[in-house]
């Protein structure tokens, strides 16, 4: 069997009981904005290599997000999310409109998702492809791919905190980062194993001069974890991490942080691959005691939304994320690999030509001969 490097799934193997489909269940959760644009040509795409590699997705579909609310009120009944866990998977667009508040969809659906569903891996790789200058313009393809392992339920993004005293001139607010052993442990040993598929190389990015408790808890648990899974450990700073990522990008390979440093680094690790339009993400259940959800890490960006624009391989890329987690190793490098061929030719500046230059070059992959 296969395990991608990636994502370190077990391959669903491309004989699987003879004459017989695999079927995978996914809800297509496609959200606001270029959400929906970007996730149909994802959808497209895995559609495409599902017919090559033996299998069908079963797609089903949710309508949450900021239209949703507004013209509902809801933003995730218990019944949607009592049946979203029967999914195999979820691949999700972008959600939010200019006119909902900021927090009511973060909090309330995204965060509250990962919360639920237990999603303590947001797995994000940067990896910068054949074509794409990236922001800094200087660094080989070689140098440029590694893969940020994001603690996903923990830290600032816990929701503990409050405001007192509101209104007065002493109101204070507060927001605490909760680092639990076994949230920090599971989510370092998922890194570990990870880096171990890959270059052997973890690094820890934390602020452990300043932050000393929390810095403290997840250096011994990355240095246990570390040696027992056999892996090379580094540390840095999180300040230092932004100017190496710039820098010498050659020295990371799995990043493995906490869930606010994650973010920032993840937006930096985009910019530096050819932009947010580039960068996938996976929320990973990795003890499969749920779906996990897949998702472009770019937002709704209601400015360029309806006009054809949205470039969709972020979306691509998370559905080739999603199909790794599903097993299918063979059918998500094919994915990986038509986003490169496309980029190879120069980028296409639609949404419709880079859905014409995929199925394309999906096509030719399932032509006799083609790999
Ligand atoms: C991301 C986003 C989210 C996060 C927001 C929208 C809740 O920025 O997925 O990176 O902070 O995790
Ligand atoms: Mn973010």
């Amino acid at each position: 069997m296969a395990a991608d490097s990636t994502t370190g799934q077990v391959s669903a193997g491309e004989a699987d009981v003879a004459g017989k489909q695999r079927t995978h269940v996914v809800t297509h959760l496609p959200g606001d904005g270029v959400g929906p644009e970007v996730t149909e040509v994802a959808r497209a795409c895995v559609d495409a290599v599902g017919g090559r590699h033996g299998f069908a997705i079963d797609w089903r579909s949710c309508a949450l997000g900021g239209q949703h609310y507004l013209a509902t009120g809801e933003v995730l009944p218990d019944a949607v999310l009592a049946e979203l866990r029967h999914s195999d998977a979820i691949l999700l667009g972008a959600v939010g409109t200019p006119d909902v508040p900021p927090g009511v969809l973060e909090r309330g659906l995204l965060l509250r998702l990962r919360f639920e569903l237990d999603l303590y891996v947001n797995l994000r790789p940067s990896k910068l492809r054949p074509g794409v200058g990236g922001a800094v313009g200087k660094h080989r393809l070689e140098d440029l791919d590694f893969v940020i392992v994001r603690e996903n339920t923990e830290g600032l993004y816990a929701g503990a905190g409050g405001t007192v005293h509101r209104g007065t001139e002493f109101e204070t607010a507060t927001e605490e980062s909760l680092n639990t052993w076994a949230g920090v442990q599971r989510c370092v040993r998922y890194a570990a194993r990870l880096a171990a598929r890959r270059s052997g190389r973890l690094t820890l990015v934390h602020k452990t001069n300043v932050l000393t408790h929390a810095g403290d808890l997840w250096h011994r648990i990355a240095t246990e974890v570390a040696a027992a899974e056999g892996v090379q450990l580094s540390y840095a700073h999180v300040d230092a991490a932004c100017l190496w990522m710039v820098d010498d990008p050659g020295r990371f390979d799995v990043i493995v942080t906490d869930n606010l440093f994650g973010d920032i680094i993840s937006d930096l690790g985009a910019a530096l691959t050819g932009g947010l339009g580039y960068a996938p993400s996976g929320n990973l259940n990795p003890d499969r005691t749920g779906p996990s959800v897949f998702e472009p890490v770019h937002g709704s960006a209601p400015d360029i939304a309806g006009k054809g624009l949205a470039n969709p391989a972020g979306a691509v890329l998370s559905a080739g994320l999603m199909l790794s987690h599903l097993g299918e190793d063979a059918a998500a490098a094919d994915l990986d690999a038509a986003v490169d061929a496309v980029l190879a030719a120069g980028a296409p500046a639609s949404t419709g030509e880079w859905e014409k230059a995929l199925l394309g070059q999906l096509g030719q992959l399932s032509q006799p001969g083609g790999t």
